[in-house]
């Protein structure tokens, strides 16, 4: 069975109550209970439903159509989908249903139920549009850079990936925690502390000047340990005082990390991302307890003076205490994970790092697995999704560097967008009517909003281009199109002199012309559509929602007169509707949106 939905062309409305879910729930609801009559023994089937023009469409599980074809009374799926059809109860949704292809149910919506759904959505608010997910309480542990080593384009698409997400999660009543995993223990820190004590023999606390470029003063100190052995010992015992809880060295360990934090803030501020820091050393006192529970249950082992979990499938073990008896990233994993399991109650845990990584986490997930601490199945919770990013390429197709150093700046890089944005606007004429600010903060919206679409507009997984060219064009799916698509339609209802939040309340919107239900439909996937998202943490399908959504929006309005025209009140709220769902897009993408142009 696979059911299509199109919207309707007019008929008579029942007058029942619009309830809530999203489309496909409120439809699935419907199917449910006519499978429930028609195939009374069958328990789980999943009634599929798709919007028809989907291009998806041919790849959906056919999952009810398989399993119940050919099953007595019924001979093949043509009948079957006639009777369900048959049993379908009545609902203002539908305006009618008809049997297509094999077995399929094609539904055809109520344009009215289509409209009212949205004006009551103008009415009540968008947030009446969020999705519900079986989870209360979420990590998404997202940016992560470490101390002293460079903050990497990495780390960026990590932060506006894993801010999405939050965003998302958080529209859809999840609590989320939103955690900055910082490397900011292990073994580096003796080196650079005993760098510093080195430069500042005196033990006064070295100023911020002098260790300004950590990254400089990190390959100096590594120099330095690579080169003379007896810094190498003193830089290992360095580790160990720290370790210990030495006053000297904590001071100089948490001397730092300020530094470096204030350095990373810059950048979380100008993409307007909030985190907030737990680092690895904050776990550092729970590796102990966590490795004994997992020993108890027998998972660990010695190997080569080292004490390790092995892995089915996997040739190398995970370490989780080294030869020297230190910890490393996986006994940090593996406690943090207990932690927020335990201390956090975190339902769902959600790590956003390249995919590189994923090695690590699948097998700590494993080991996790196998202590009982996580279900065996992956669609129970508590539950744990690593999510992997590909690498970001310069427009050589190598690594992406700029031009002069080696490592990229990542506020001089978005400050290139937002400057970048403002020669554009002034280049259109803008300087002569708007004020200093509104150039300043339309530009710093476009251009940090450009540089987080280009991100997440692709598949996370595949490697992107980074270009400003591209980026920055007004045409094509870009942020600037959609923020600029965004202007223009609050222009439109500006200039037509009529109080929106009137016409809301005393207007009727209806769908006439075939764009309008079109671009009515589209709104009102707009809850499955974060659904989707979420559910499968990508954040690429919003992006294309909102493409697609100003794509239905411009052929509406090249195609039906709004200003001036017998139906202008409907068009206007149609605009209206369309312009909240945009800003809820940018909203959970992270963009600012802009009201002119
Ligand atoms: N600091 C790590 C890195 O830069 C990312 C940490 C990700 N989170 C975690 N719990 N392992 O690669």
């Amino acid at each position: 069975l696979f059911l299509r939905a199109k919207a309707s062309s007019p008929t008579t409305m029942a007058n029942e109550e619009v309830t809530g879910g999203s489309l496909k729930q409120q439809l699935a609801k419907l199917f449910e209970e006519s499978l429930r009559i028609t195939v009374p023994e069958e328990l789980d089937v999943d009634p599929a439903i798709a919007p028809c023009q989907n291009p998806k469409f041919a790849t959906m599980p056919w999952a009810c159509g398989q399993k119940l074809k050919g099953r007595a009374p019924f001979k093949g799926p043509q009948p079957i989908g006639q009777a369900i059809m048959k049993n379908l109860p009545a609902s203002e949704m539908v305006d009618s249903c008809s049997i297509a292809g094999p077995g399929f149910v094609n539904v055809v919506l109520s344009r009215q139920w289509i409209a009212k759904s949205i004006q009551k959505m103008l009415v009540d608010g968008i947030e009446t549009w969020a999705p519900k997910l079986p989870v209360k309480r979420a990590v998404v542990d997202f940016s992560s850079p470490n101390i002293a080593k460079e903050m990497h384009v990495g780390h960026l698409r990590s932060t506006i990936i894993g801010d999405t997400l939050a965003r998302m999660l958080e529209y859809s009543n999840v609590e989320v925690l939103r955690r900055n995993h910082v490397g900011d223990w292990g073994t580096q820190f003796g080196m650079l502390i005993e760098y510093l004590f080195e430069k500042f023999p005196s033990g006064e606390v070295a100023s911020d000047q002098a260790i300004e470029d950590l990254e400089t003063f990190y390959k100096a100190s590594k120099q330095r340990f690579d080169s003379d052995p007896a810094f190498k010992e003193r830089a290992q015992r360095a580790v160990v005082s720290l370790q210990a809880g030495d006053e000297k060295y904590r001071k100089a360990w948490a001397h730092i990390c300020e530094i470096s934090r204030r350095g990373y803030e810059k950048v979380y501020q100008r993409l307007g991302v909030h985190l907030e820091e737990k680092g690895e050393s904050f776990y550092n006192p729970y590796i102990p307890g966590a490795l004994e529970l997992l020993s108890k249950k027998g998972l660990i082992e010695e190997s080569e003076g080292a004490r390790v979990i092995f892995i089915e499938g996997k040739n190398i073990p995970l370490i989780v205490v080294k030869k020297d008896g230190g910890y490393n990233y996986a006994s940090t994993d593996l406690a943090a994970l207990w932690y927020r399991l335990n201390e956090e109650k975190a339902e769902w845990i959600i790590y956003v790092t390249d995919v590189g990584q994923r090695e690590h986490f699948e097998m700590f997930f494993t080991a996790a697995k196998r202590a009982g601490w996580l279900p065996a199945e992956d669609n129970k919770y508590p539950k744990t999704s690593h999510v992997g990013f590909g690498l970001v390429l310069g427009e050589d197709g190598k690594r992406f560097r700029t031009r002069s150093t080696e490592t990229v700046k990542l506020v001089d890089l978005l400050d290139e967008a937002k400057s970048k944005c403002k020669a554009a606007l002034i280049e259109r004429g803008k300087a002569k009517d708007w004020t200093e600010e509104d150039l300043e903060k339309t530009a710093e919206a476009v251009g940090y909003g450009a540089v987080k679409y280009a991100d997440l507009k692709n598949n996370r997984t595949t490697n992107y281009t980074f270009s400003f060219d591209q980026m920055l064009n007004d045409k094509g799916n870009t942020a600037v199109y959609l923020l600029y698509a965004h202007a223009r339609i609050c222009s439109i209802i500006r200039k037509s002199g009529k109080d929106i939040e009137e016409l809301k309340r005393t207007g009727t919107l209806d769908l006439v012309h075939p764009d309008e239900r079109t671009l009515g439909l589209h709104l009102l996937q707009f809850a499955e559509v974060v659904e989707e998202a979420c559910t499968n943490l990508l954040p690429n399908v919003l992006c294309e929602y909102l493409y697609n959504l100003s794509e239905d929006f411009t052929r509406f309005y090249t195609n039906c007169q709004v200003v001036g025209s017998a139906e202008e009140t409907s068009r206007l709220l149609l605009c209206e509707a369309t312009a909240v769902v945009m800003r809820k897009c940018f909203h959970l993408l992270g963009i600012t949106p802009v009201y002119k142009i």
